[in-house]
């Protein structure tokens, strides 16, 4: 088909338009989906190895996850929590289960999920620990990606996330991530949390070393101080494993979890910790008007249905060795590095070939969509439901950009 036939770069002039470029995307525009692969309006079919940034853990409308929102929509979608609703139970209790935890709070974004264990830790800071007033601190990993929000964004270290949007919210101390003993010396007495993610996901899927969550955890306790783990990217099944802590046998005071637990219809988010911890809450000091919908609870609680087969962890498991051992292979040949767990993969692109969005652009001419994250640094997670051949496909496409 000649260019000038084409729908999508009117469609995309079209998309630049009407809204703020906060993004930039890929000129792809998507019609349709199904399991590993999206469809765009001019027909061409790509193999998404983005997974919305891990939200498609179980694909595109996943067929169990589609019939229960169908399902749900038919009867109940909205009361706020003003009202019980006859889903918020099962989801809580389900969900609490399979993270171990005595209790659930449900949200929306992953931003408020994190929102939700800085206040919970603050408070726990002030009424069980006892610091004293306003003096309480977090402290976070260099490098840390959690969200957008202004607070979120007060203790980021990327320049782009966090220039011009001062002031900035106090109360964050920043380490090294991967550093014991810089982290061990940033504790002190009006320290009530740690906030990490087992996995940097945005910084480009760099896995810390072997020990230092273990070393964490350690740390938390002797020192009593929460270890918030933010599993919002990195849990619910991306590393071959329900929890990216779960490789290191670690369990942390507060998991935050988000995007997959979606199932890719709806957003949903959730922090799960125990009676000692999110038991500090009292009413009217949190909520969302949206946060433990009922269409949300339904649809979450297949998730965690799905997650408790253990199907989708040993599917990542199996499949990620498959594909971290073709992607090793092209070390030399145009990668430079490669990095991650599972279904998971960062690899930094030789920087004399391409720019990590080159890579892109020429991977989706390729009918494979990946994204570019700093420099020339890509992400690779594809559905946890993808076929060992779709992923050699994809290793296929991106030996082929780099020769
Ligand atoms: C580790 C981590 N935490 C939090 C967030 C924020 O989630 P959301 O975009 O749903 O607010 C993200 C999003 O990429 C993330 O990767």
């Amino acid at each position: 088909m000649v260019d000038d036939m084409l729908l999508t770069p009117e469609a995309v002039r079209d998309a630049e338009r009407w809204t703020a470029h906060n993004y930039h995307p890929l000129p792809v525009v998507i019609s349709s989906a199904e399991g590993a692969w999206v469809t765009d309006i001019d027909g061409r079919r790509y193999l998404d190895c983005l997974a919305g940034y891990s939200a498609l853990n179980f694909g595109h409308r996943h067929p169990r996850l589609i019939a229960t929102a169908h399902e749900q929509l038919d009867r109940l979608t909205l009361t706020s929590r003003a009202f019980v609703h006859d889903q918020f139970a099962t989801f809580c209790h389900e969900l609490a289960d399979l993270c171990g935890t005595e209790l659930v709070l449900p949200m929306n974004t992953g931003a408020e999920a994190v929102e939700t264990a800085i206040k919970v830790a603050r408070k726990w800071g002030y009424q069980v620990k006892g610091v004293p007033a306003g003096k309480a601190t977090i402290v976070v990993a260099d490098g840390n990606f959690h969200g957008r929000t202004t607070t979120i964004i007060s203790f980021s270290t990327d320049p782009d996330a966090r220039n011009d949007f001062g002031p900035y919210t106090p109360g964050f101390k920043i380490v090294p991530y991967g550093d014991l003993t810089a982290l061990a010396e940033a504790i002190d007495e009006n320290t009530v949390a740690v906030l990490l993610e087992p996995i940097q996901g945005e910084q480009g899927v760099v896995v810390p070393p072997a020990g230092y969550l273990p070393g964490v955890r350690q740390l938390c306790t002797e020192q009593n101080v929460l270890f918030l783990a933010d599993e919002i990217q990195s849990g619910l099944g991306r590393t071959g494993t329900t929890f990216a802590l779960d490789h290191e046998g670690v369990r942390p005071d507060m998991y935050l979890l988000g995007k997959a637990l979606g199932g890719g219809i709806v957003p949903v988010s959730a922090v799960a910790a125990d009676k000692s911890v999110l038991g500090v809450l009292r009413p009217g000091e949190h909520g969302s008007t949206f946060g433990g919908n009922p269409l949300a609870c339904a649809v979450a609680t297949e998730v965690v249905r799905l997650l408790a087969t253990g199907e989708f962890q040993r599917r990542s498991a199996e499949l990620g060795a498959r594909l971290h051992a073709s992607l090793n292979g092209l070390i030399g040949e145009g990668l430079v590095a490669v990095r991650g767990r599972g279904l998971w993969a960062g690899i930094d692109i030789d920087p004399s070939l391409m720019t990590g969005r080159q890579a892109c652009e020429r991977l989706a001419e390729r009918g494979v969509l990946a994204k570019d994250t700093h420099g020339s640094t890509l992400r690779l997670a594809p559905p946890l439901v993808v076929e060992p051949e779709e992923l050699d496909f994809a290793v296929t496409q991106l030996r082929e950009i780099l020769s």
